[in-house]
């Protein structure tokens, strides 16, 4: 029998700590109205003390299955995608695994950068069409202010952190991922990259000093790939699913600038109103983003089930994924035992989360 793989649950999380554009006029020469009018950006969220990657894909996670009445112990995959985990080794899925009390899941992280939660959805949904696992957890998280040079106004202003989450569950329904396309340049691999603290350039006095351990990035021709990349691949995966333009119901974009998403749905004939930003609340959150703005688009009301909802990452690597995904009707499962625990341990977000599911479900905005 075909197997399908359908989200059934999501959550996100972001720091508590925002930090609004004009707090950079005081680091460094910048302003408020350059970064709004150049990327689109007015504030973003930063990890607080004790907060990290791994703390923030798990809080993620814990909401998603909170909306899906799933027992942590049914989860059997965790796939972080990151590109800032919480050390280098071990990975961090490993300790969201057992934060969240998935005993019985394999955990592994995946790195694509700012693409890497489409390339974990649209691996995950392999492992469920193959008839492998049921329950697969997908989640995407990044701290990358941690990775900032303060005083590089090209690069620091445009991140944030933050990390959002889908359960994709088997299903015998027709729906789910409809066409993807992932791609790689390693060409480019030089235009964003942090070039200390791997095996190239291990961490010494000498890469600190040079301030290696910070991103470096060419701006604009990152910006001109991020496009390019959106409009050929968006494309690219209509063509392969027999789709026209006019049947996506919603863009949600990898929310890097507003100028970079604008360029592309304008190309590819999307009007501004089937086109989710938020990227003027929290900035870049690299593999974050796409799950944190889908969450968001749920909760706002903006999906209904039988949409079409297309998703675009594009990043370092440079990497890029693209998929086109029919929106279901979520699982309804009895509330067991085990997922009460976990939902008391959430002081009343489970209940606040699983309103939003009943919600989506009915149709309703928030
Ligand atoms: N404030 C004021 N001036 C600035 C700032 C700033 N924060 N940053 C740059 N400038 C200056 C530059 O120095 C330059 O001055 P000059 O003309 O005297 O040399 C001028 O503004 C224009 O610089 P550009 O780089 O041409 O500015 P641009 O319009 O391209 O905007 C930006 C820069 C916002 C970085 C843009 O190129 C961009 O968004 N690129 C894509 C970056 C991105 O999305 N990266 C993430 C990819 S996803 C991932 O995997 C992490």
């Amino acid at each position: 029998m075909a197997r399908y793989a359908q989200i059934v649950g999501w959550g996100k999380a972001l720091p508590t700590r925002v930090m609004h554009n004009a707090e950079f006029e005081r680091l460094v020469e910048t302003s408020d109205q350059w970064i709004r009018e150049r990327t689109g950006i007015v504030e973003r969220r930063l990890a607080g003390p004790g907060e990290t990657t791994g703390t923030l894909a798990a809080q993620a996670a814990r909401e998603a299955l909170a909306v899906a009445t799933l027992d942590p112990q049914r989860v059997d995959f965790v796939i972080v995608a990151t590109c800032t985990p919480d050390k280098l080794m071990p990975a961090t899925a490993p300790m969201v695994q057992q934060a969240i009390g998935a005993t019985n899941a394999a955990a592994v992280d995946v790195n694509a950068a700012c693409a890497g939660f489409t390339y974990a959805l649209v691996m995950a949904n392999s492992m469920i069409a193959a008839g492998m696992y049921r329950h697969v957890l997908v989640i995407g998280a990044d701290t990358l202010a941690r990775w900032l040079d303060w005083q590089d106004r090209r690069v620091s202003i445009l991140f944030g952190d933050g990390a959002g989450a889908v359960l994709l569950a088997a299903s015998d329904q027709p729906t789910g991922l409809l066409a993807y396309q992932l791609g790689s340049d390693g060409s480019k691999a030089d235009l964003l990259h942090i070039p200390a603290g791997g095996s190239a350039a291990p961490s010494t006095a000498e890469t600190v000093a040079a301030k290696g351990h910070y991103i470096q990035m060419e701006g604009r021709a990152v910006f001109k790939f991020a496009v390019k990349a959106i409009v050929d691949s968006t494309r690219a995966v209509l063509g392969a699913a027999g789709m026209e333009i006019a049947d996506v119901d919603l863009f949600v974009p990898h929310q890097a600038n507003a100028r970079i998403i604008d360029a592309a749905a304008e190309s590819v004939g999307l009007p501004k109103g089937r086109v989710f930003t938020n990227v003027e609340r929290y900035g870049n959150t690299s593999a974050g983003s796409i799950p944190i703005a889908l969450c968001e688009a749920i909760e706002a009301g903006r999906l209904r089930p039988g949409d079409n909802v297309l998703m675009c990452g594009f990043g370092a690597g440079l990497t890029w994924g693209t998929a086109i995904f029919q929106w279901g009707v979520p699982l309804s499962t009895p509330a067991t035992e085990p997922w009460r625990s976990l939902a008391s341990s959430m002081n009343g977000r489970a209940d606040r989360a699983r309103a939003i599911a009943r919600r989506a479900v009915a149709g309703v905005g928030a």
